[in-house]
């Protein structure tokens, strides 16, 4: 009998996996098997091992053993799970769809993937630390899961938390709504993709500010959206370029353009909302940070100038509480409430009861705005401790875009491109230090170099222990011209063409 053992772990297993595979592969059925000390010899081992393995094969059911008259192949053999055979390369019959999805799909680019090594990072999308929001949390949680019933939740959402959200949007965002206008979604992830089910064919056009969050054109893309990036300025998007463009649905960012910062001036915002009037199209408002404002009362949000129901108004927990939760909510205008309802049955039935439970409660008792607050105070200090680091290093090399508002700063690099932010970025990554570029957030590259700084999840005191890590990098990678060197002419790097940003279609 020839045996071939394949090395792996203890030999009496070897010598069943063995015996297995040539029982599989057609040793007849009632085959008598070589007696337990013949086949012993025959492979160099003990007598013990072909016994443990003629055991192992008989409590299998692979063999009948025969008192006084050896072993033998069962009749019929048993059915064995076989291996599954390793997959060679790419040869899935995906759809279309499950192929966009995978080329637009790239894990470092989750909000708040952390740069691997560091021991300070300007991670964006990381919460605040928070032990008194934990526990006050847990406790809403567990009373929530005592008394939530345990059947499915209505799709659009439990009544406690439509209402306690339209209560907190009234006074916190100018935002008046009925709880049946309030659909309960997984984040703005969720609601993005219910948009692009409810409102979008592949090939129809959606309009996204330039630059943008990067997860919402994603999502637009693998459902076949056909991108037009329209450029921002000091005022929001630059709602002219629009004219040309035939876009179903604009997404913005009215109260804090991401991630430059820029808030929608009321010009603006009214041509916009004439616009999707005039063309028919849809606005989504990601109004992702609007609680987070520093200077002055946080704005009303577009949602509350729109008298023709263009705009479906989203807002999240990610920020004003925690991402993990993945809960958020979308205003829907009254013609589309039908299909965004059948769009989240779809898509999940509803969203999770206990957590919905524990956040109406949380909400209805004041202890929501009370941690936003609180909240706001601490990253009004780490925001002013940032930016004082920032100027302190600075000698000419950066350039801050403040924003008075949110959880991160754009920080360009004045006469730098792409390739030498990214020397920079891993210049501080070798360093312990994690910096991000703005690039992952253009459709288009471009010559304007420049980080998106978090601070949200830092503590003043790391904020300072990583500027010093930032400052040695800087200084190293763009070192500061001295006078003597400064006698040949600087050499034109780059031009700021971009600067406005420009309508392009893809
Ligand atoms: C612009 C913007 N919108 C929305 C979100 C939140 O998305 P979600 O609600 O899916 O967590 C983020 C998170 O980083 C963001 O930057």
């Amino acid at each position: 009998m020839h045996l071939e053992l394949d090395g792996e772990g203890p030999l009496h297993a070897q010598l069943t996996r063995a015996l297995k595979a040539m029982m599989l592969s057609g040793l007849g059925d009632g085959t008598r098997l070589p007696p337990t000390r013949l086949l012993a010899q025959e492979l160099g081992v003990s007598r013990n091992t072909v016994l443990a393995a003629y055991e192992q094969l008989r409590a299998e059911g692979f063999i009948d053993a025969r008192t006084g008259s050896g072993s033998y192949v069962a009749q019929p053999l048993p059915a064995t799970p076989m291996p599954a055979r390793p997959v060679q390369g790419d040869i899935g019959p995906q759809s279309v769809r499950a192929r966009r999805m995978r080329d637009c799909h790239d894990q470092s680019a989750i909000p708040g993937r952390a740069v691997p090594g560091a021991v300070h990072s300007f991670q964006y999308g990381v919460p605040m630390a928070n032990p008194a929001l934990t526990t006050a949390w847990a406790r809403e949680l567990s009373r929530a899961a005592q008394y939530t019933p345990p059947n499915y939740p209505p799709t659009q959402g439990l009544p406690a938390l439509r209402e306690a959200t339209c209560d907190y949007l009234s006074r916190r965002r100018g935002v008046h709504v009925r709880p049946e206008d309030v659909l309960i979604v997984g984040g703005t992830q969720q609601a993005i993709a219910l948009v692009a089910d409810v409102l979008l064919d592949p090939g129809d056009v959606a309009a996204i500010e330039e630059p943008h969050y990067d997860a919402i054109r994603k999502v637009l893309l693998s459902r076949g959206a056909s991108m037009q990036a329209v450029g921002v300025d000091s005022q929001g998007l630059v709602v002219d370029e629009l004219a040309q463009a035939r876009a179903k649905l604009v997404c913005v960012t009215p109260s804090h353009q991401f991630p430059t910062g820029a808030l929608m001036s009321l010009r603006r915002r009214m041509a916009l909302l004439e616009h999707a009037s005039r063309k028919g199209a849809w606005i989504f408002e990601d109004d992702y940070d609007g609680e987070f404002r520093y200077v002055g009362k946080p704005l009303a949000a577009l949602r509350s100038l729109d008298r023709d129901n263009r705009v479906i108004y989203v807002g999240t927990f990610s920020k004003a509480l925690f991402p993990s939760l993945r809960l958020g909510y979308l205003v829907m205008p009254p013609q589309l409430r039908r299909d965004f309802i059948a769009a989240k049955w779809m898509a999940d039935f509803s969203a999770p009861g206990i957590e919905q439970a524990a956040l109406a409660g949380f909400i209805a008792s004041g202890a929501f705005e009370r941690h936003l607050r609180r909240t706001a105070q601490e990253l009004k200090v780490r925001r002013r401790a940032l930016i004082d680091g920032l100027l302190a290093c600075s000698r000419g090399r950066l350039r801050i875009e403040d924003s008075q508002a949110g959880m991160h700063l754009v920080v360009w690099l004045p006469g730098r491109g792409d390739a030498e932010v990214a020397e920079l970025v891993q210049h501080a990554q070798q360093a312990g230090l994690g910096l991000y570029s703005i690039a992952p957030y253009y459709l288009r590259p471009q010559d304007r170099g420049g980080l998106l700084m978090g601070f949200g999840a830092m503590s003043v005191a790391e904020i300072e222990q990583a500027l010093a890590l930032f400052a040695q990098s800087l200084d190293a990678v763009f070192p500061v011209v001295t006078a003597t060197r400064q006698r040949q002419p600087p050499v034109q790097r780059t031009t700021r063409r971009n600067r406005r940003g420009r309508s392009r279609a893809s």
